[in-house]
Parts: structure tokens; C-alpha cells; sequence
């Protein structure tokens, strides 16, 4: 074990690709594996925390001695954090979390008939769980997001760590097949919210996760 830098600190972290349901069999999701927010969670317990892994269905195994929430919409996750948020002192949200969701969901197979060549689907937007968390956060919390981009890493990263009041932001290439989405390896931005800037080197998700503890350790020693 390493050092305990997160001992007696209450730690949630969130997991995986959210699934909007079209229909009972049916669902809309990402390539999210889980196993950035697994790695976090991890590191998070080695370093002392309790952790609640919040997270969407995955093929993983969670990591020993987390307590583990099952969701799978953003609407679950959003009630599954609000509901833990106050009793917790960090929030790490590795989770990919849907943008849209079907505007409704059909109670039965959804089916396809000799006059329909087309489907449309209507989606509306989910809510942005960090967005509600900043509502009712408090200064003693510390709330870290990450940022999935394909462009413009830096300037959308910084946008979004504004727009959700975040104490961290890490952002990570989604466009590149070596790191990011599904594979073992991830390299990652920080970015906090006086403007700093820290690129990682590509690394294991575990060493990238064990980064990212470390700086939470040091944001909750500031509050
Ligand atoms: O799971 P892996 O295969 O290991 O892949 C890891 C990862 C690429 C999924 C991970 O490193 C990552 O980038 N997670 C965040 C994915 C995401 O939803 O990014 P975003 O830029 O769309 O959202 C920004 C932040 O807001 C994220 O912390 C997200 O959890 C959060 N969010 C997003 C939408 C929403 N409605 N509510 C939110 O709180």
C-alpha cells in the first residue's frame, strides 16, 4: 500500500456509459469500458478513501472494499449522486454520460411494420449531473470532471471545467484509438481552474488514476 493520503475521506466515482432505453430491448449508449472510473476508484481505496463506485453496466470487476451502486440512465445517475453528494468529500465523474435521451420510452418492443421505411427518434437532453452537484456544493467538497474531446482539448476543457464550477478537470483525446475510450492506457490534461495547464504522459489507466488521486488529495488537504 502506498500512502494513505485520502484517509477518513469519503470519495464517490462514477463509472461507464450511461444506457437510455428506446424500448425493453432496446437501448442508446457509448463506448465507455468503465475502466477509467474503476482505476480511479481503485486508487482512490488504496489510498485510504471510502469509495462509492457509482457505475453504468460494464464487464469489469469492481475493485475490493468499494461499496458498488448499479445504475444505468443518466436520470439513475443523476439520483444515485445528488442522493450521496452531501455525505461525500469528493466526486470524481469518469462516467460518460449520455447528452440526449429518448424523449419516450416505448413499454413495448418497438416494432417494425410493412408502411414504415423510416424510424425517427426524438431525443432531449439529459440533465448535466456536475451542473445540479455545483448547485449544491459545498466549499469544503471537492468535485472533479473529465472532458471527452475530439477537438479543441484545451479551450473546450477549460469551458467546461467553468461551466460546472470544478476544482479539476482532466481532459483526454477521445479521438485517438490508444488512449481514451475502451483500451488499457489513457493520457490525460489537467486542468484547474486558475488557468494551469498538466499533461500527462501516456500511461496505464491505473497510473493516469493514481495522478489524478494524488491531485485530489492535495485539493481536499486546501479546503
Ligand atoms: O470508460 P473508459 O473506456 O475507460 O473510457 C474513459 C473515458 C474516455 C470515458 C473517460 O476518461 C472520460 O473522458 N469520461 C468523461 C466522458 C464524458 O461524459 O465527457 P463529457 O466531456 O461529455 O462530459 C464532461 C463531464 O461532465 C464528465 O465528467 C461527465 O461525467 C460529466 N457529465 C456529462 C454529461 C452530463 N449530462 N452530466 C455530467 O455530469
Amino acid at each position: 500500500f502506498g500512502e494513505q493520503t485520502l484517509a477518513g475521506k469519503s470519495v464517490i466515482v462514477t463509472a461507464g456509459g450511461t444506457r437510455e432505453r428506446l424500448d425493453p430491448v432496446r437501448f442508446l449508449t457509448n463506448d465507455s469500458s468503465g475502466k477509467m472510473g474503476y482505476a480511479v476508484a481503485n486508487a482512490a481505496r488504496q489510498a485510504g478513501a471510502t469509495v462509492t463506485l457509482i457505475t453504468a453496466p460494464t464487464n469489469l470487476t469492481a475493485p475490493a472494499g468499494v461499496t458498488v451502486v448499479p445504475i444505468q440512465s443518466t436520470t439513475d445517475l443523476s439520483n444515485a449522486v445528488l442522493e450521496r453528494f452531501p455525505k461525500a468529500d469528493a466526486l470524481v465523474m469518469a462516467a460518460a454520460v449520455a447528452d440526449f435521451q429518448p424523449e419516450t420510452t416505448a413499454d413495448q418492443k418497438i416494432k417494425k411494420t410493412p408502411a414504415n421505411d423510416e424510424l425517427i427518434l426524438k431525443l432531449k437532453k439529459t440533465p448535466d449531473i456536475l451542473k445540479q452537484v455545483a448547485g449544491i456544493k459545498r466549499p469544503d467538497q471537492v468535485t472533479i470532471g473529465f472532458a471527452a474531446e475530439t477537438q479543441n482539448l484545451l479551450a473546450n476543457g477549460q469551458k467546461k471545467l467553468a461551466s460546472k464550477s470544478l476544482d479539476l478537470l482532466a481532459a483526454n483525446d477521445v479521438s485517438r484509438k490508444d488512449i481514451g475510450f475502451n483500451g488499457d492506457d489513457n493520457q490525460v490534461t489537467f486542468i484547474s481552474p486558475d488557468g494551469s495547464t498538466d499533461q500527462t504522459p501516456k500511461a496505464s489507466k491505473a497510473i493516469i488514476a493514481t495522478a489524478l488521486v494524488d491531485r485530489l488529495a492535495q485539493l481536499l488537504v486546501k479546503k
